[in-house]
């Protein structure tokens, strides 16, 4: 059975947490919001949990879950060694949407990193998280609580589709702040190497160690990469085609657009239901397109909302009725770049370039 409880994020019902506290401490799987996403918690110390963790988002075995915590005695407990530039990282991102890959202290056992001699650790900035997990005194894996492939959930509906009935608890606080999944960064490779982009910035990261970062191809969306765990497997499953119009330059959106409607308009004459997803500055491009549906993510200039709206508009897709959705990209600086590539990997890189500059 799983129980759910409405909880206030900012203050949140301590009683509540102490329940779910138990659930975790007894081996039981809590799903608990954070700033970025919805997670499926299990006590990252305990390898029987943390195989329920695996079984029920149907998640392959060899692909590592990251281990949250609440306290810098906690980050002791899973790494072997904190070397000093990451210090400066943590001190300044943690509480927060960053994950850092460090080798792992013998304690963490090899479920979590699917047998890698690295674990990936965050200190998430959710009050509901870090009171839960200081609670239940020990570290928590916490994967998104989707099942493997299909978005991340950012509100409790979304697990409820994909998780009810096989859960111990849902924590519901609402929608999460921020919509996408945290930064993953490995910091034992010469230089740093990027695993997934999200909310804090390659830019931001690169000011902060004084070094480049390595950012593949892969990691940008724009192939796939099968030796490493997150290049293996598909994400962001739309349940539709999405075909993602991408431009080289994004100040001539009425270029942008041109190609939108040209694709769109070329399903449509065969026959097709489409959808256009747009920006908040271009809608105005397809208005006079009929019988198509037609969905914002936000304003270009205020990515954040974009990045908030991508899931629960991915989740949509399926359930609007039509064959094809057809999508515009966003320009791949700071935050577009955790966007574009979540929708190059939604696309299963269906792209079409779009050159603005004139010959
Ligand atoms: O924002 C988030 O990070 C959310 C919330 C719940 O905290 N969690 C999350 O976890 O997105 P998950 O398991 O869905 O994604 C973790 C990604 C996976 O793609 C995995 O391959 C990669 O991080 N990862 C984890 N540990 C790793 C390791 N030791 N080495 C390489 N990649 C790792
Ligand atoms: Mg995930």
């Amino acid at each position: 059975m799983t129980e759910i409880f409405k909880v206030d994020p900012l203050n949140p019902s301590t009683d509540i947490l102490e329940r779910c506290a138990r659930i975790l401490r007894s081996g039981g799987l809590v799903v608990f919001p954070t700033e970025t996403v919805y997670g499926l918690g299990a006590n990252a110390f305990n390898p029987a949990s943390v195989r329920r963790v695996y079984e029920i988002k149907q998640r392959p075995l060899d692909n590592p879950l990251i281990v949250h915590i609440s306290s810098f005695k906690q980050l002791e407990l899973v790494v072997s060694e904190v070397p000093e530039n990451v210090w400066k990282l943590i001190k300044a991102m943690w509480p927060g949407p960053l994950t850092i890959v460090l080798r792992k202290s013998q304690k963490v056992p090899d479920i979590v990193t699917a047998g890698l001699p690295k674990v990936g650790v965050r200190m998430p900035a959710h009050p509901v998280a870090l009171k839960l997990i200081e609670l239940a005194d020990t570290p928590v894996v916490a994967p998104s609580a989707n099942i493997s492939g299909k978005p991340s959930p950012t509100i409790a509906e979304h697990v409820i589709q994909d998780l009810y009935g096989r859960v111990d608890a849902i924590i519901d606080t609402g929608e999460t702040l921020l919509g996408i999944e945290s930064t993953v960064v490995d910091l034992t490779s010469e230089p740093p190497t990027l695993i997934r982009a999200g909310p804090v910035s390659i830019e931001a990261l690169e000011k902060l160690l004084g070094i480049r970062i390595s950012v593949p191809a892969h990691v940008r969306g724009l192939k796939k990469e099968t030796r490493v765990p997150r290049g293996r497997y598909p994400h962001y499953e739309p349940g539709i085609p999405l075909i993602l119009i991408e431009a080289d330059n994004y100040s001539d959106l009425g270029r942008l657009a041109e190609e939108v409607v040209k694709v769109a308009k070329k399903y449509l004459s065969t026959g097709h239901k489409i959808a256009i997803i747009a920006s908040k500055e271009t809608l105005q491009y397809y208005s006079s397109l009929s019988g198509i549906k037609l969905i914002s993510l936000g304003s270009r200039n205020r990515l954040y909302e974009v990045a908030k709206n991508l899931f629960k508009v991915l989740r949509s897709l399926s359930s609007l009725n039509v064959d094809v959705a057809i999508c515009e990209g966003f320009e791949e600086k700071g935050l577009g770049l955790a966007i574009m590539s979540r929708l190059r990997e939604a696309s299963r890189q269906n792209i079409i370039r779009v050159s603005t500059s004139t010959v």
